[in-house]
């Protein structure tokens, strides 16, 4: 009777995960589909303990409940007091801590594999070593991740030769993990090896991360990610668990397809993400430093700019890094209240890969909550930028680059971007002349119908929305 219910409990949990995933597509149901997903897992962990029965082996309650305990309350705290623009730091945390798991689930279940085994079962070895590998690759690669978005380690670490080291370790790991699953070892040898494997694997995760350009490492976040889900896939197939194996297979597939979706918004494959120094300094120009400086541009301020914004028909915010740095969100929102109020139509075009994280513009706006349906994509608001009297490009910078469409030699040639250009007027909010993320010049600054805004977005839309008030 327990193991039906138990079984039940693994469809039901397996269920929320899939369509707290749907909803998690849109801004409206987002928070909704995180609890229900959330609701899953919590009733997967509750029924494995009390209803999974293993020859009544499932009794330490207390070491299982102080870890739960332990578990939550901290990421409770760290979810509660992360900033946003730190949010990629503890995505790949978490991550790792996942890998982690699946590598010790993978060590400890082979010895007793071992013991039960009569006859030697590749697949059955197979899938505890992938387990092995895969989650301890994610674990290590995910803590060089963390501590590179967390500054601790600034440096782009490229050994000597470090692709053919990268390639000799990886082909080393995947034969011995052949030669461990398809050869009868005794328990203490396999012992042995499986450290060895897991030690290699753990030193292939640092190698591969550390040569990634810090500003790559969303990209590197979400790759390890399906790594994850994978290993926790081949837990679920050990442990013949269900709601292990669907949370492994959506994760892992989820990690895949963000990966692909993130490469494909930047114009970038995979391999120019994991080998190409992209923004880390070669080949990245500064428009002080590649003679730029010559070049003139307009600049404006916020008086000016408020009396502009309150006679126009239709403003576009583009938000951008920028505007999550500066937390300008309530702000923005604040300034977007009082055009409405005045009949001014205002909207917020959104770039697939505005700021650090996939979703990242959606998740700031939404936490000032600005209404979603005035949050338009790329595709569809491209057209209405030459409708519009002024685009206010708010701390985006490559997001807005005229050369990702005009020039072949340009790192971002081929990138989708907003066409701001096609608005009356376009004001462009930074600090300074810097480059963005991608490291290149940005000829839209220089550009007749450009207004420069300078400094920090929080600073200035407050100076506007004085101005506004007063107007
Ligand atoms: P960026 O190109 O990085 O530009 C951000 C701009 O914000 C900078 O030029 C900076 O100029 C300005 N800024 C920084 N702090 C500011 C502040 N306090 N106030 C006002 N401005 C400030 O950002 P973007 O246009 O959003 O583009 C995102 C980039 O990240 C793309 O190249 C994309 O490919 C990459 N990327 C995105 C993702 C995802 S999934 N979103 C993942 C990986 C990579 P100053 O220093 O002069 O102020």
């Amino acid at each position: 009777m327990s193991e039906f219910a138990l079984e039940i409990s693994y469809l039901i949990a397996s269920i929320c995960y899939i369509l707290g995933l749907k909803m998690m597509a849109g801004p409206k149901t987002a928070r909704n589909g995180n609890l229900l997903a959330a609701f899953g897992m919590t009733l997967a962990i509750f029924s494995t303990i009390f209803l999974y029965n293993d020859n009544g082996k499932l009794t330490n309650h207390i070491w299982i409940f102080s870890g739960i305990a332990v578990g939550a309350v901290l990421g409770w705290l760290a979810a509660v007091k992360v900033q946003m623009t730190a949010m990629p730091q503890m995505v790949s945390l978490f991550n790792g801590m996942g890998g982690a798991c699946a590598a010790l689930i993978a060590l400890v279940e082979f010895p007793k594999a071992l013991e039960h085994m009569e006859e030697w079962n590749v697949l059955f070895m197979s899938t505890i070593l992938c387990g092995l590998v895969i989650g301890s690759t994610s674990f290590s690669g995910s803590m060089i991740a963390y501590l590179k978005l967390n500054g601790n380690l600034k440096k782009d670490i490229r050994l000597p030769f470090y692709n053919i080291i990268n390639t000799l370790l990886i082909i080393g790991i995947i034969g011995l993990t052949v030669c461990l699953a398809g050869n009868h070892i005794e328990a203490t040898d396999f012992s042995l090896w499986a450290y060895i494997l897991l030690a290699a694997a753990s030193l292939y995760g640092i190698l591969f991360v550390l040569p990634i350009g810090g500003a790559d490492m969303p990209v590197v976040i979400s790759l390890l990610n399906s790594f994850t889900g994978m290993a926790a896939m081949f837990g679920g197939f050990l442990y013949d668990n269900m709601a292990m194996l669907t949370g492994g297979i959506l994760v892992g597939s989820a990690g895949t397809i963000l990966t692909v979706v993130m490469c494909k918004a930047m114009n970038r494959s995979l391999s120019n993400v994991i080998f190409g120094a992209f923004g880390t300094g070669g080949g990245a120009v500064s428009a002080s430093s590649n003679g730029a400086e010559q070049k003139s541009y307009k600049e404006t301020n916020s008086s000016d700019l408020a009396v502009l914004l309150n006679y126009s028909q239709k403003v576009i915010i583009v938000p951008g890094y920028g505007l999550a740095v500066a937390q300008a969100q309530h702000v923005v929102h604040e300034m977007e209240e009082l055009l409405s109020e005045r009949g001014v139509e205002v909207k917020y075009a959104i770039h697939p890969v505005a700021g650090r994280m996939p979703g990242h513009m959606n998740v700031l706006l939404a936490e000032s909550n600005v209404e979603y349906d005035k949050l338009v994509e790329m595709e569809d608001i491209n057209a209405e930028f030459s409708t519009c009297d002024v685009v206010m490009v708010l701390g985006a910078n490559d997001v807005v680059n005229p050369a990702a469409k005009e020039d072949p030699a340009s790192p971002i040639y081929g990138m989708p971007i907003l066409n701001v250009e096609d608005a009356k007027t376009t004001i462009v909010n930074k600090r300074s002349m810097n480059v963005g993320y991608a490291g290149i010049d940005n000829d839209l600054f220089y550009r007749d119908k450009t207004n420069m805004l300078f400094g920090d977005a929080k600073k200035v839309l407050t100076e506007i929305v004085s101005e506004l008030k007063n107007l």
